[in-house]
C-alpha cells in the first residue's frame, strides 16, 4: 500500500514576521489550517496512512490538530527534522515509516483543486517508478523546470533555472515507488545546501522510469510561500467555496465520501465545530446526495 508524506517543516523566512512564531502550514487559507489541502490531496489519492515531517517545535501543534488521524479513518504518524536541508531528506527521515512501501510526498504548503483531479491522483499513483505533475506557470524559474524533447518526453528537469527551459513547473507533489530512499541517500546537498527533490527525480528519469503528468488549465496548483501568494489562495478558496456551496479541501467531508468514515462518525466531528459555519457546512453533508463526484 503506498503511503503518505507531509513536508512541513521549513523556516517560512518569506512570510516573516507571521512565521516568527506560528508555522507557515498552520496558518489559515481562508476557513481552515493550510495543512489541510495536503492533507486531502493525499486522501483522494487513496492514501489514508500519512507522516508529517515537522520541526521539534512545531510537533505539538500538528499533533493536537490532526491528532492519530483516526477521528478521519485515517493514520497520522509524525517525525521531526531539525533543519530545512532540502525536499529530499523527507525521503531519508520518513524510510523506517514506509518500511519499503511506496510514497506520495506533498510539500505541506501546496494545494491543488480541479476537475476529475481525484482521478488523475489516482491514476499517477497506479503507475511504477516515479510520477510527478508538470504545471503552466508563469514565473517557472521560481520552481523546479521540466524541458521536454520535440516528441514531449522529459529531458531535463532543473530547479529554479535563470532561463527556464519550459513555462512548466513541478508542482510539490511527487508519487515514488520503493526506490526513493535510496536514491535520496545518494544525493549531494546543493550549492544552496539543499537536498533537491530533483536530484532523486533525474535518477528516475535516467532509468526511464519516470511519469510526468501534466495538469491542465481546469486544474489550480497555488502555494502559499509569500504573503500575495496566500492572499491569493485565500481569495480564490473563498470564491469557489462561496459561490458552490461546497468546500474545498475539507479532510471530514473526503473521509466521508469516501467512505473512510460513517454517517455517525461525521455527526460527532460536525457536533465539535458546530459554532462555525464549518460544522454546520459538515452536518449539511448527511443527508445529500450528489449525482456528480464532491469534490
Ligand atoms: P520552501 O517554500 O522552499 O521553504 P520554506 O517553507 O522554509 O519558506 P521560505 O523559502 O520562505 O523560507 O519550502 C516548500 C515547502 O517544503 C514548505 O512547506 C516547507 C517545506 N520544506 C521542509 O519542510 N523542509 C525543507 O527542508 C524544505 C527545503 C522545505
Amino acid at each position: 500500500m503506498r503511503k503518505g508524506i507531509i513536508l512541513a517543516g521549513g523556516t517560512g523566512t518569506r512570510l516573516y514576521p507571521i512565521t516568527q512564531v506560528v508555522c507557515k502550514q498552520l496558518l489559515p487559507l481562508y476557513d481552515k489550517p493550510m495543512i489541510y489541502y495536503p492533507l486531502c490531496t493525499l486522501m483522494q489519492a487513496g492514501i489514508t496512512d500519512i507522516l508529517v515531517i515537522c520541526t521539534e517545535t512545531d510537533r505539538p501543534l500538528f499533533q493536537s490538530l490532526l491528532k492519530n488521524g483516526h477521528q478521519w479513518g485515517i493514520n497520522i504518524e509524525y517525525t521531526i527534522q531539525a533543519k530545512p536541508e532540502g525536499i529530499a531528506q523527507a525521503l531519508i527521515l520518513a524510510e523506517p515509516f514506509l518500511a519499503n512501501s511506496p510514497c506520495a510526498l506533498i510539500l505541506g504548503d501546496n494545494l491543488f483543486y480541479g476537475h476529475h483531479l481525484q482521478a488523475t491522483l489516482q491514476a499517477a499513483s497506479n503507475m511504477t517508478g516515479a510520477s510527478i505533475f508538470g504545471y503552466h506557470v508563469a514565473n517557472p524559474q521560481a520552481y523546479g523546470v521540466i524541458e521536454f524533447d520535440q516528441y514531449n518526453q522529459v529531458k531535463s528537469i532543473t530547479e529554479k533555472p535563470a532561463i527556464p527551459k519550459s513555462n512548466y513547473a513541478m508542482p510539490g507533489l511527487y508519487f515514488f515507488d520503493n526506490n526513493a530512499c535510496q536514491y535520496a541517500k545518494k544525493v549531494l546537498p546543493s550549492p544552496r545546501g539543499e537536498l533537491e527533490i530533483v536530484d532523486v527525480i533525474t535518477q528516475y528519469l535516467n532509468n526511464n522510469n519516470l511519469t510526468v503528468n501534466i495538469l491542465g488549465r481546469g486544474t489550480a496548483w497555488l502555494d502559499t510561500g509569500t504573503p500575495d501568494a496566500m492572499a491569493e489562495a485565500t481569495q480564490y478558496i473563498a470564491a469557489i467555496e462561496k459561490r458552490q456551496g461546497l468546500k474545498i479541501s475539507c479532510p471530514e467531508e473526503v473521509a466521508f465520501s469516501m467512505g473512510l468514515i460513517d454517517q455517525q462518525q461525521l455527526t460527532v466531528l460536525a457536533n465539535q465545530l458546530i459554532k462555525s459555519g464549518y460544522g454546520q457546512y459538515l452536518l449539511s453533508l448527511l443527508n445529500k446526495n450528489f449525482p456528480d463526484e464532491m469534490h
